[in-house]
């Protein structure tokens, strides 16, 4: 039984998440070519992958959390072209660089979402699938945000999550290792010229949990079954964690896009504001 957290640890939670905003806010305009080259392109096949597991019954509606720049909500529609997919990230300036990849062909499906993983403005039980490309790692706590998809799954809705495996696990006798230390702060700095960014990224790759515990993590916070499936020898993990239950056939598939928060508004850009009064989350763009 977990305790719930302190007043003091829900700050340092806000902040973290402010900050982490910030930081994505920063480096947005950089992110789609950083992605690409650091991974010389791997990361492409590993968002494919994650979209082939997410498994959507046809016509259904899928949750994309931290959405960033939309190559995750793109590579769901290019694989099952009449689901509806709701972008929700907490960073606008990274939702507005993903917005305009959108041409208004089926993609027209992808609803971009400022929202919050650990507060999601979506219905019980509306989502046929729920996927997080690189994101579970900057929610704190992580807790909230498994807690939250799972009410928000359709029973047997699965939610798969493509992260990197833990740092401190020897990869290729070190020489990853090494990579993620050195090198790769070095070369997001040089391109962005932000060495907090790359040097928050190797810390958090560090710090996160090897693919056993984020399964007992996922089965504490309610997923009846997990699995995962390494790749590039335990780099990137694809984690499955499953709801309980049959998909309702009959369930309201439009229910998935309705938004719940108490605060909703829709920018001139396009793109929903999903916010509590408490939280009204705004990145560092709109201060
Ligand atoms: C490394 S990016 C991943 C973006 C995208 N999924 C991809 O595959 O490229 C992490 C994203 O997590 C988002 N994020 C961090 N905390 C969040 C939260 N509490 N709720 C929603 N999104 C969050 C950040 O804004 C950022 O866009």
């Amino acid at each position: 039984m977990q305790r719930p957290p302190s007043t003091e640890q829900s700050q340092r939670d806000q902040l973290h998440g402010r900050q982490v905003a910030a930081m994505f806010g920063r480096i947005a305009r950089w992110y789609d070519f950083l992605n690409h080259t650091l991974s010389l392109g791997l990361d492409i096949y590993w968002r494919w992958r994650l979209a082939r597991v997410a498994l959507p019954e046809p016509g259904g509606a899928v949750l994309d959390l931290a959405a960033g720049t939309l190559d995750v909500s793109l590579a769901l529609i290019r694989q099952y072209p009449d689901i509806r997919v709701a972008a929700v990230d907490y960073t606008l300036p990274m939702l507005v660089r993903g917005k305009h990849k959108l041409t208004g062909g089926p993609d027209k499906r992808i609803l971009p979402v400022q929202g919050d993983g650990r507060k999601l403005p979506l219905a019980d039980e509306s989502m046929d699938a729920a996927t997080i490309a690189f994101g579970i790692r900057n929610i704190r706590p992580r807790m909230a945000a498994h807690r939250e998809v799972l009410r928000c799954l359709k029973p047997g809705g699965r939610f798969c999550i493509l992260e990197f495996g833990t740092g401190r696990r020897k990869v290729w006798g070190g020489l990853y290792n090494f990579y993620l230390e050195s090198v790769l702060p070095a070369l997001g700095r040089l391109v962005s010229g932000d060495r907090a960014a790359y040097r928050y990224l190797a810390e958090t790759i560090r710090e996160f949990p090897d693919e056993r515990q984020l399964s007992r993590e996922l089965m504490d916070a309610g997923y009846a079954r997990v699995f995962h499936v390494a790749m590039l020898s335990g780099i990137v993990y694809l984690h499955v964690a499953e709801k309980a239950g049959q998909l309702c056939a009959d369930a309201d598939k439009e229910a998935g896009v309705k938004t719940q928060a108490r605060a909703v508004s829709a920018g001139r850009d396009g793109i929903l504001r999903c916010f509590t009064p408490q939280d009204p989350g705004k990145g560092p763009d709109e201060e």
